[in-house]
């Protein structure tokens, strides 16, 4: 699909087609995506959880998930949380390069997964990034380890109907020209 087309037709899903499943090797697909964007000195610090076993997946959501968050990822195929590894990405030899320190890492993360949604609307399937979780139930339930910062979980699955396109801001509001 032309990238204008997948600019214009991605939307975030918040209700999904129940009984539908997604391959793994389609999951894989989307990942493989994900891993293009550029990273600090290629330093690639994302990781990602792939939950999308039934049982697993209605677990993650009851126990991680606000109860608005659940609804709007309830029939997902999977959850995907994505974390990234900290003191890599803006660091040389374990000290900060900038001021700006671990969110160089939190920025490659949030590259990857702006390519992960692309590609999977590319594939057909819908997406709902959700930064209102809770970040230590996820790490109790998925063995993240204490040196990676937890961010979104991300819902992959067959939307069910269209959302209405959320306006931008004017340019003019976010951009200076010098
Ligand atoms: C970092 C981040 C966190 C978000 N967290 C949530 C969330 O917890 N729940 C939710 O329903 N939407 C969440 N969203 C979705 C945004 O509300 C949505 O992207 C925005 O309203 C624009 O709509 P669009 O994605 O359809 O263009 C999040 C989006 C981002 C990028």
């Amino acid at each position: 699909m032309e990238l204008k087309e997948l600019f214009q037709i991605r939307r975030s899903v918040r209700s999904y087609q129940e009984g539908k499943t997604v391959e793994r090797s389609v999951i894989e697909e989307i990942l493989r995506g994900a891993q293009m964007a550029p990273t600090w000195k290629n330093s690639q610090t994302g990781r990602y959880y792939v939950v999308d076993t039934p049982e697993k997946l209605s677990e993650v959501q009851k126990t991680c998930l606000p109860s608005f968050n659940q609804k709007s990822s309830s029939h997902a195929c999977a959850l995907i949380v994505t974390t990234f590894v900290r003191d890599v990405a803006g660091y040389t030899a374990g000290n900060p390069d900038n001021e700006m320190g671990n969110q160089w890492g939190a920025y490659d993360l949030g590259l990857q997964n702006a390519y992960l949604i692309l590609k999977a609307r590319d594939l057909g399937l819908d997406t709902l990034i959700m930064g209102i979780r809770d970040e230590k139930e996820l790490r109790r339930q998925l063995d993240i380890p204490e040196n990676e910062d937890v961010a979104a979980v991300i819902a992959l699955g067959y939307g069910d109907g269209e959302p209405a396109f959320r306006p931008r801001k004017d340019l003019d509001e976010i951009v200076k020209f010098y």
